[in-house]
């Protein structure tokens, strides 16, 4: 996903120079606004016409005169020898395409050729939804099997950092599965407790500071601002607002799979379904 964003910008900054080369290629050779209505002024322009009109005839007197000299002596005669130069308009066809012109015409249809279709594809892959099991989508974090053997040895929650997301085990002994269901509003079953894990969001529901996990107190104790939630998560301190959010999860050829991109809020402030007190020294 990071390497098509930045292809994204690049292919963005290149479509923006593009365009910019092609707004100044099509404005060059234009006469400002300021300048036409200049132009267009009265006296000025009748004065000017003025002076042009008498240069024409005297470049007209000038040519009959070397054009009669040249008739009677025979000797071929220089035009403007006087010092008088007239210009000449130049046809465009005749002068054809412009060094500059071809030079700008020649960097757009390059940069157009080779860039557009890169930023074209760098576009979708960054829109399109990315199936390959980033965050945000369903991740599959491992056998489940495996999973819940390994937090009973080490006594602390299996971390799957590609989700984002802390399992833990979620042990009922000491609640009824109607209070269970009245705590989580009937959503147990897509967490995964009946299974006996939840995979609860790394992230504090107070400012959104990661929160770690304390293997002194067995709870996740938050070093922002001192929350503490229970090992499946349930708010226990500080001033976080609810218990830590969790994913809907679920189980496909033994594998764990946590659904990243559907979010269940934590619990309100006083669920208390496995009443874990505190088990040894805070971390926080
Ligand atoms: S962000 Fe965790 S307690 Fe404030």
């Amino acid at each position: 996903m990071l390497p098509a964003a930045i292809f994204a910008i690049f292919g963005a900054i290149v479509l923006v120079l593009v365009v910019t080369t092609a707004r100044r290629s099509s404005t060059s050779g234009r006469l400002s606004r300021e300048t036409k209505s200049r132009d267009k002024s009265g006296p000025a322009s009748t004065s000017a016409t003025t002076e042009l009109e008498a240069a024409d005839s005297a470049v007209a007197r000038e040519r009959a005169a070397l054009a009669q000299n040249e008739a009677v002596s025979g000797v071929p005669a220089m035009v403007g020898e006087t010092g008088i130069a007239r210009w000449e308009p130049v046809d465009e066809e005749t002068l054809g395409v412009s060094r500059r012109q071809f030079l700008n015409r020649a960097n757009i249809s390059m940069l157009g050729i080779g860039m557009l279709p890169i930023f074209g594809v760098s576009l979708i892959a960054f829109l399109y939804p990315s199936g390959a099991g980033g965050f945000g989508s369903k991740v599959t974090v491992g056998k489940l099997s495996d999973i819940l053997a390994s937090i009973t040895a080490k006594k602390q929650p299996f971390y799957a950092a590609s989700a984002r997301t802390y399992i833990q085990i979620f042990d009922n002994a000491k609640t009824t599965a109607a209070e269970v269901t009245s705590a989580y509003e009937g959503r147990e079953v897509e967490m995964g407790l009946p299974d006996g894990y939840v995979a609860l969001w790394q992230r504090c529901v107070h400012l959104g500071c990661r929160v770690p996990w304390c293997q002194s107190s067995q709870w996740f104790e938050c070093p922002c601002h001192g929350s503490k939630y229970s090992k499946i998560g349930e708010k226990r301190d500080g001033p976080a607002p609810r218990g830590l959010d969790r994913f809907a999860t679920e189980v496909v050829d033994g594998n764990l799979v946590v659904n990243t991109g559907v979010i269940i809020q934590g619990p309100p402030i006083g669920t208390t379904t496995i009443d874990q007190k505190q088990e040894g020294p805070a971390c926080v």
